[in-house]
């Protein structure tokens, strides 16, 4: 049963906040976008491709764990909950969850609205009887949810290691949030990809078949088509790195010779070899990993892993 409450987008105009994020991050000094702002419907669709590339190791892995550990799952959640899933996208993993857990409601947030009115739609068709209440929103920013919800203790759902791509500061911030949304008696379900052998971590994110390559450039695409923009296509270049320091790779869109352009009316000058550092994607120890929960306000219960490509799913229960 799909229900929304929210009108599609209408016209497609200047959204003020992509338009602030991208003027401020090519005005820094090295310039540095928000990695939001890949997620239009077509850096969406890309993304899913990437997620199925044999070397993106996150999404088979934390699939795998869904599927393995159901029962195990239901019986650390217990039934009748409110799944509240971050960053919904395709939402392709979420009917592991919610066949083992049993819950009574399942409410995805993400920020672009037709990829989840679509997965909604299609999740809702799955599963009959559960009541879908999708919010478009950005889950960075204050949101409320729906009311049907209300009285309902709440899992929260934040797969994909995509607190990954937060600096730790701003991890911290947003599990602070989670935990002032979900309220008191909350669970919170999180992947968290660990840091393995760095070869592997690289070709994840610089695949064979350039699909990431494709992911990053779209943003130059998106900002000419949105921004007004005129950055010449042919004068990037993706590049994935390994930050030792940082526990991190790190995105980035390097000038392939010196560049001259414009966004929204302002003029931007890049030499060769300058990067736009457009994602980091932080990958965690062990007690990296309760370290930052117990910094948001959630204290683990459990975690499953996979010990061939290490990646963690972790179970914390409001502090
Ligand atoms: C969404 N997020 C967790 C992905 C990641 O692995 O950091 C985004 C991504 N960027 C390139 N490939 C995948």
């Amino acid at each position: 049963m799909l229900l929304t409450d929210d009108a599609p987008a209408s016209a497609r105009m200047i959204d003020p906040a992509f338009r602030r994020a991208i003027l401020d991050g090519l005005s820094r000094s090295p310039k540095a976008t928000p990695p939001t702002w890949f997620y239009d419907r077509r850096g969406s669709e890309l993304f899913e491709q990437i997620t199925d590339l044999p070397e993106y190791y996150p999404t088979r892995t934390e699939t795998a764990l869904l599927k393995a550990h159901g029962a195990e799952f239901a019986e650390a959640v217990g039934a009748g909950r409110a799944v509240v899933e971050f960053g919904a996208g395709s939402a392709r993993k979420t009917p592991h969850l919610l066949r083992a857990i049993r819950p009574a409601a399942y409410v995805p947030i993400d920020i672009s609205g037709d990829f989840l009115r679509a997965s909604s739609a299609d999740l809702a068709s799955s599963f009959p009887d559960l009541p879908v209440l999708p919010v478009v929103g950005d889950f960075n920013q204050p949101l409320n949810l729906p009311a049907a919800i209300d009285g309902l203790p709440r899992l929260g759902f934040f797969p994909g290691s995509t607190i990954g791509n937060m600096e730790p500061d701003a991890a911290v911030d947003l599990l602070r949030a989670m935990r002032r949304l979900l309220g008191k008696d909350a669970m919170l379900l999180i992947g968290m990809d660990r840091i393995k052998d760095r070869d592997r971590m690289v070709a994840a994110y610089d695949d064979a078949q350039g699909v990431t390559a494709a992911f990053n450039l779209n943003l130059v695409e998106r900002i000419n088509r949105e921004l007004e923009g005129d950055l010449p296509i042919d004068g990037f270049a993706h590049r994935a790195i390994w930050n030792d320091e940082k526990a991190r790779i790190e995105m980035h869109l390097e000038a392939v010779r010196p560049l001259h352009f414009h966004v929204a009316g302002e003029s931007f000058s890049m030499a060769a070899g300058e990067t736009i550092h457009t994602e980091s994607s932080h990958k965690y120890g062990e007690r990296d990993e309760r370290l930052l929960l117990r910094a948001g306000g959630w204290e683990p219960v459990r975690d499953w892993t996979d010990a061939d490509a290490p990646f963690a799913l972790v179970l914390a229960k409001a502090d």
